[in-house]
């Protein structure tokens, strides 16, 4: 039980069609929730930080959060830096004991991204932490509408090949046709999975991530507009096609959407259906089981990732 690298399990995962689930995390529930859902599942697990939950949560906090869920499961995990925009914030934490960073210089031009991801690089390896690197930009809902905005944004594989030759970069995030947040597309769902085979194809043994994988399931939406919300129109990447795309070489796949609508629904109902109620725990409780279902749900039926550990 320890905090560890993803070399080993993203090489497991390559080879055997599944993916690790990287979760986002923020406060105490969030993380027991997953913690306690990979352990039921003997799952293989990435806890990952945001620039936006290490200000909300603080660097000290999470670490040690991180720490009393490895001492009270005995899980090994990854602890990432998800979308690192700078070196500053990649070397901080390093030097705090991540184990695995992302330098996303995706919106930079390609030979900028390559020589920021570089630097990177040479100082997580110098530590003894993986880095993770984005080449191609992640589709805003408009792109969906435009066929030929595919091409631009999307990674281009002669581009990935390069890009991990030139940095040594451990894995890489790809843009095949998700987007962040509750609204990924505003027609049909489309991923592209000629570019990803191609990718892997050039790549075979790059570990490949996703990252807009949440699947925004009707069932959550539904439930928190009947509490009085309002994400009308919300649509995510179904899961099959996530299911499907672990195939093909995506070892990482990223969800935080999804356990943010599945814990809100719960404190949702709850507080509307108990408004006299009082006590955090009476609802943090709740929506922190609501976390453990959710990503049991997520390891056993979308990342084929059960008994993986
Ligand atoms: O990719 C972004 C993650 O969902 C984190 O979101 O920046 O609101 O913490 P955040
Ligand atoms: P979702 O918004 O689809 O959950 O994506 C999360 C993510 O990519 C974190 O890096
Ligand atoms: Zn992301």
């Amino acid at each position: 039980m320890a905090l560890i690298t993803t070399k080993e399990m993203f090489k497991k995962a390559l080879v055997n069609d599944y993916a690790v689930g990287a979760f986002n995390v923020n406060n105490m529930e969030i993380i027991q929730g997953i913690v306690d859902a990979a352990s039921i599942e003997n799952a293989p697990l990435i806890l990952q930080v945001s620039a936006g939950a290490r200000k909300y949560a603080k660097p000290a906090y999470l670490l040690k959060l991180v720490e009393a869920a490895i001492e009270d499961t005995g899980l090994d995990i990854a602890l990432h830096l998800d979308h690192g925009e700078d070196f500053d914030i990649c070397k901080k934490c390093i030097d705090d004991g991540f184990t695995s960073v992302m330098i996303d210089g995706s919106k930079h031009p390609f030979e900028e991204n390559i020589a920021l991801t570089k630097q990177v690089v040479e100082y997580a390896h110098a530590h003894g932490v993986v880095v993770e690197a984005e080449l191609g930009k992640l589709a805003g809902v408009e792109d969906n509408i435009k066929v030929d905005a595919r091409s631009a944004t999307f990674t281009d594989p002669d581009e990935a090949v390069e890009f991990v030759e030139r940095t040594g970069v451990d894995s890489l995030a790809i843009a095949i046709g998700t987007s962040h947040g509750a609204y990924k597309f505003k027609g049909e769902p489309y991923l592209d999975y000629e570019r990803l085979k191609k990718i892997h194809s050039l790549l075979p043994d790059t570990p490949l991530v996703l990252h807009g994988a949440s699947s925004v399931l009707k069932e959550f939406v539904d439930r928190c507009n009947k509490f009085g919300g309002q994400i009308p129109g919300a649509q995510g990447v179904p899961e099959e096609m996530i299911r499907e795309s672990t195939k093909y070489g995506i070892c990482k796949v990223n969800i935080d959407t999804d356990l943010r609508l599945a814990m809100t629904a719960e404190i949702r109902r709850i507080l509307i259906e108990n408004p006299s109620e009082f006590d955090p725990r009476k609802y943090l409780g709740p929506g922190r089981d609501a976390i453990t279902k959710m990503v049991q749900h997520k390891i056993k039926n979308v990342l084929n990732a059960s008994n993986q550990r």
